[in-house]
């Protein structure tokens, strides 16, 4: 494990294993998580801990614990809890083999880019931790690489991995870039099937990271494993498959009625269902949530669990009823209701209430919403879910994308700025910067916009940056500013701003999640910390070669729906978001 320590790996945050989205998909499947407020999370291979700081931050009362064999990305890690002040911060470096009880039990458990980058035994190790330390209704979050995906891959891994053997790692980098650089422009594409694939595939390295390409291409160990494969040892450690963290990548209706229909005809079990989705869309990655084996999950979901979670719709108007998202999904409908829903949520990229949203849209048609308004958005909305078209959370979003007048940004994200070229979001994304962000970025601490506009121009007069327009060096104070504000708009539709409490009206203050658990929050808060395990929970009634699910379970998750509105699907795209480039 030499490389971690002389090379170190990317940091970043994923906001595919925020607990919100983890209480979220937990809860809708009848599920009580602990609340993300007052809960504790533990991250197996954190890393630097660029996934854990930024939560330590926002949720000052839970408690973040994160291990990595690495003592030179902990001691990053380290340091920068410690500029933060972040009590509630453990960072700790010690092999995921060392773990002991005495760590007690965690409501979320996090392993992400690290079980197929692992020896066999630390795979056995993160399953067996899943179990041992999970609270009764936690969940785990387990990403992994995955077949057939990989066979094709591997490929490029393996030609890479021969070519580049140079001890030093930087060398190695080198070496692997120059061949993919080579096989990239000069395979004949055009020529053969396998070729332009390979073209097509090679001209993605060129965009990874060094840390990436060393760590997902020239490191010893890279296994990557079938889903039903993972799921089968899940359940061998008293474990079953609750959701993907990409909840839409569950639904064979994704890709038309016919590939549902077939697949519903080679399929027994949701397990099954899912493979045959991983047959069809070549899949690289997975995001795995598990609970323990004997929670009972109920995956019809209906209209009235949407009840207090926060949506945010990835599709924008584009006319006619016709709504479309950046990745090919076109919704057309016709239905007032579910078009002034659409159209009102576009104007609110942090997310509604469904409460709110119900109001809000039916007042578009001038009256109040019915009981058959609430069933027919909520049906429709969970079809949009299911499909990609709208994502659910359940904690008050954070952000704002309205500039105040004195804009904030989350310390963590001010820190990173200052001292890097990206930074962490309030929705847990990693954002990449150029200098005049960085500046502005590292100032965004509550002051006035004419201070921060005299700040950038002190910068720029002093020459700590250049700012060009049109090729020409700025120093102009007014058209600065005007350029300050133009990145603060970006900024803001970033996520990068914190909400006003006072001023901020675009979501109810009161947090639904927060009332839902008021009442047995002192009972958790007496049981989860400081609650060693002294003994493993009981691994009973699963046999080793079942798939981990109750007969009841093997059906696919099922949305009991309003009437269905037309929904053209996407194109698919095996390559889909920054799954399978991403490890990490
Ligand atoms: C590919 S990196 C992923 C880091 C981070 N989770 C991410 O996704 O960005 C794999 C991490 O696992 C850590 N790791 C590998 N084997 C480990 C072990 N046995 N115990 C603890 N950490 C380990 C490495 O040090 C490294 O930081």
């Amino acid at each position: 494990m030499a490389d971690y320590e002389d090379f170190l790996y990317d940091k970043h945050a994923f906001a595919d294993t925020h607990p919100d989205l983890l209480y979220t998909l937990g809860s809708l499947f009848g599920m009580q998580p602990a609340p993300i407020d007052k809960c504790r999370v533990l991250e197996l291979g954190c890393g630097l801990g660029g996934n854990l700081i930024p939560l330590g931050e926002l949720f000052p009362e839970s408690e973040f614990v994160g291990v990595d064999l690495s003592v030179a990305q902990i001691a990053v890690g380290q340091a920068e809890v410690r500029a933060l002040g972040l009590g509630n911060v453990h960072l700790h470096a010690m092999d995921i083999l060392a773990l002991t009880p005495q760590m007690g039990r965690f409501d979320y458990i996090l392993c992400h880019g690290v079980y197929s980058w692992v020896p066999p035994a630390v795979q056995d190790r993160i399953l067996a931790i899943c179990r041992v330390h999970l609270a009764p209704q936690g969940i785990a979050y387990v990403s992994y690489n995955t077949l057939p995906g990989w066979h094709v891959r591997g490929l490029i891994r393996d030609v890479l991995r021969r070519h580049a053997t140079a001890t030093d790692p930087v060398e190695r980098v080198a070496q692997a870039r120059e061949l993919a650089e080579f096989i990239h422009r000069f395979t004949p594409a055009e020529r053969s099937h396998a070729a332009a694939w390979l073209k097509a595939e090679l001209g993605v390295i060129g965009r990874l990271s060094d840390a990436y390409v060393l760590y997902e291409h020239l490191v010893e160990v890279n296994t990557p494993c079938y889903f039903k494969d993972f799921v089968t040892k899940a359940a061998q450690n008293g474990l079953q498959y609750v959701a993907d963290a990409e909840f839409s990548s569950m639904s064979p209706a994704r890709y038309g009625p016919e590939v549902a229909a077939r697949i519903e005809g080679f399929a027994r079990t949701l397990v099954e269902s899912e493979q045959y989705l991983d047959y069809l869309t070549v899949r690289f990655f997975r995001r795995s949530l598990l609970c323990h084996h004997e929670v009972r999950l109920n995956r019809k979901l209906t209209a009235d669990r949407l009840a207090g979670r926060v949506v945010t719709s990835r599709l924008k108007p584009s006319g006619d009823g016709v709504f479309r998202s950046s990745d090919g999904m076109v919704i057309d409908t016709q239905d007032p209701l579910i078009g002034a829903a659409l159209q009102t949520l576009s104007g609110y990229p942090q997310g509604l209430r469904f409460e709110e949203l119900c109001v809000r849209a039916a007042a578009t048609l001038g009256r109040p919403p019915t009981r058959i308004d609430r069933e027919e958005l909520g049906g429709t909305l969970l079809e949009l879910f299911a499909t990609g078209g709208v994502l659910l959370g359940t904690w008050k979003p954070l952000w704002t994308p309205q500039i105040s007048s004195r804009p904030k940004a989350a310390r963590f994200s001010r820190h990173e700025a200052a001292h890097s070229e990206q930074t962490t979001n309030l929705r847990h994304q990693t954002i990449s910067l150029d200098p005049l962000d960085r500046a502005i970025i590292r100032r965004l601490d509550g002051r006035s916009r004419q201070a921060l506009y005299d700040a950038i121009v002190d910068d720029v007069v002093h020459g700590v940056f250049n700012v060009e327009r049109e090729g020409e060096r700025v120093t102009n104070p007014e058209w600065l500013a005007e350029l300050v504000d133009q990145k603060l708009e970006r900024i803001a539709a970033q996520g990068l701003l914190l909400v006003d409490e006072e001023t901020d009206t675009s979501i109810s203050k009161e947090n639904i999640a927060y009332v839902l658990h008021r009442h047995d929050r002192d009972h958790r808060q007496k049981n989860q910390h400081a609650d060693p395990v002294d003994e493993p929970l009981e691994l009973a009634g699963h046999g080793a070669a079942g798939d981990g699910l109750d007969a009841d379970e093997h059906q696919p998750a099922a949305v009991e729906a309003g009437e269905r509105q037309q929904v053209e699907q996407p194109e698919v795209d095996a390559e889909d978001g920054h799954e399978g480039e991403e490890p990490g």
